[in-house]
């Protein structure tokens, strides 16, 4: 199997992994994670197969939307260490073949940030016209993000005398793009971290950075604003070569592809598939594998450069707001019944394994079928050792707890008292005790050491990153069988998302009994007839990968 002419677009079969540092590990015992925790663990990300780290906010924050809502875009966070500190282990990932990207969070500041504390003080401030400012809310505003804390996207502030625009929480004022000035400074930050040794950018709430909601001024319109996008694309392309921009765009399917930038594919490089994920969760509350495949069929055809990020959790909440109402209620009935377990009427702050009651053979079928989906698998931290979330903690906080490394205090994050720790550590049958690195590392038949096999056999079948995708027909709709296709390589996958054993009958017009289907994630291989036909046994939830090996093949072992 080759890779034929086409650069170097290494995102087109990149494991990535999100973490953030504050929850990593803590290496000088004052309770928050830091980047020397982190440079010491690039080894164990390394092992795991990641080759793409991407950094949730570390810039001066005072933190109430965990570093989402920034006073400094030039700076580090001084809790988590120094300039040096995250040079070094962006330096020791790069050393063991990892590139780093970093969240970029210009559509908004925190009402902390300099700029703002300016820009509301006067309106004679220069920063004044770098936020959107009236003298009444807009009649016709957008519903609020955060419908449990927000009413409004206006807000009116005493000092300046006027409401100003906030898409998310009112303490981050959303930044005004359609001054020039302001876009002049959204191009020098991402210069400047370009320049430290970032490989690009997980660009927040791209939809809301480029709309104009709420700008008055019509010479102010930005032209287009999807030109924008291509410039900051051109930007980042002419600082670093193949510097990449990984957008959240949580939109329909036919609003997606112009944020590609079409079939240029000159605006974003990466798109989170949140259509996909949501269906995912559908087919395993429905045990009935067609809206999955229904929703991968609907992905809009991109340009060879463009890929989608795929994943099955985030750091947010798990958002089903694509799906219907009653849609939803069938997800949240098999996976988080417990108002609890929900948040802003739309979403599950719950990890997989506790949604899927601890099951091994469900979980370990979710993250199979995660890794042979078309497109690039985006892990968030402790997927690979099965954390759980720890509902005491508040909204969104459940999933971000302290990454469990060994079954000693504080799961090994810290050294220190558990009331500085930056969130509790989840108990019960998730707790460190049960869920850790240092046993998972010590034991083959690990979650951990298989999520290590997946990120291996995705790596060795570019057709997963690269290639076509087709479902293939078989009579169960509780299986997904599906073929990706690269140049002269070929892979099979199949999922039960249903609870009973399956013998799924394939049949593959190109081959004929010459070719076998070879297993990747176990040993066998199943002869095919001579008209390209088999059966694949499946357990219940039970997956496999099959190479479609022809006689000669050299990428098959
Ligand atoms: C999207 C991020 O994923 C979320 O965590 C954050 O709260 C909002 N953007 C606001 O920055």
């Amino acid at each position: 199997m080759k890779i034929t002419d086409t650069g170097d677009l290494w995102w087109k079969n990149a494991v990535v992994y999100c973490l953030d540092v504050e929850t990593f590990l803590d290496w000088d015992g004052d309770g928050c994670g830091d980047f020397t925790g982190l440079a010491q663990r690039i080894d164990y990300l390394a092992e795991l197969g990641v080759t793409c780290l991407w950094l949730r906010p570390f810039y001066p924050s005072p933190d109430r939307d965990v570093g989402y809502d920034i006073t400094d875009f030039y700076g580090v966070d001084g809790r988590l260490g120094s300039h040096g500190d995250l040079v070094e282990a962006i330096r020791t990932a790069r050393d063991r073949g990892i590139r780093v990207i970093a969240d970029l969070v210009v559509n908004h500041t925190s009402d902390k940030h300099p700029w703002f504390r300016s820009a509301r003080s006067s309106p004679n401030s220069p920063y004044r016209d770098w936020y959107v400012w009236r003298d009444e809310p807009e009649k016709e505003a957008g519903a609020p993000v955060f419908p449990d804390q927000e009413t409004s996207d206006w807000q009116y502030d005493e000092k300046a005398g006027q409401y100003y625009l906030h898409r998310f929480y009112r303490h981050q004022p959303d930044l005004n793009v359609t001054n020039p000035v302001v876009r002049d400074e959204i191009a020098k930050v991402m210069g400047f971290w370009l320049q430290l040794g970032l490989d690009g950018f997980r660009v927040d709430a791209v939809p809301f950075l480029l709309e104009t909601m709420g700008v008055t001024d019509g010479a102010r319109k930005l032209p287009h604003p999807h030109d924008y996008l291509r410039e900051l694309r051109g930007f980042v392309g002419r600082r670093s070569g193949d510097g990449i921009l990984l957008g959240e765009v949580n939109l329909a399917r036919d609003q997606q592809l112009e944020f590609f930038g079409g079939s240029d594919g000159d605006e974003l490089t990466m798109q989170f598939d949140f259509i996909s994920m949501q269906k995912l969760y559908l087919s395993m509350a429905r045990q009935d594998a067609r809206p999955l495949a229904e929703a991968l069929l609907d992905r809009p055809p991109l340009a060879l450069e463009s890929q989608w990020a795929t994943f099955v959790r985030n750091h947010d909440e798990l958002t089903l707001d694509k799906l219907t109402d009653s849609e939803r209620a069938e997800v949240f009935a098999a996976f988080g019944p417990d108002p609890s377990m929900q948040v802003y009427g739309r979403g599950l702050r719950r990890r997989i394994p506790a949604m899927l009651g601890g099951d091994p053979r469900r979980i370990r079928m979710v993250y199979s079928l995660l890794f042979s989906l078309p497109g690039t698998p985006v892990l968030f931290y402790g997927e690979e050792i099965g954390m759980g979330e720890n509902l005491a903690a508040e909204g969104r906080y459940a999933v971000r707890t302290p990454m469990q490394w060994t079954s000693g205090k504080n799961g090994g994050f810290s050294s220190a008292a558990p009331s500085r720790l930056p969130g509790p550590i989840p108990d019960g049958g998730f707790s460190p005790e049960h869920v850790n690195v240092q046993d998972q590392r010590r034991d083959p038949g690990s979650l951990l050491n298989f999520m290590a096999l997946l990120t291996k056999r995705y790596r060795e079948c570019p057709e997963l990153g690269w290639g076509s995708f087709e479902v293939l027909d078989q009579p169960y709709a509780e299986v997904l069988a599906h073929r990706c296709t690269w140049d002269d390589g070929s892979l099979v996958a199949v999922h039960n998302l249903g609870s009973e054993p399956r013998t799924v009958p394939l049949k593959l017009d190109d081959c004929d009994e010459s070719v076998v289907l070879a297993d990747q994630l176990c040993d066998g291989t199943t002869p095919l007839d001579g008209s390209g036909s088999a059966e694949i046994v499946l357990d219940g939830y039970g997956y496999r990968w099959l190479r479609v090996a022809r006689p000669g093949d050299r990428g098959v072992w």
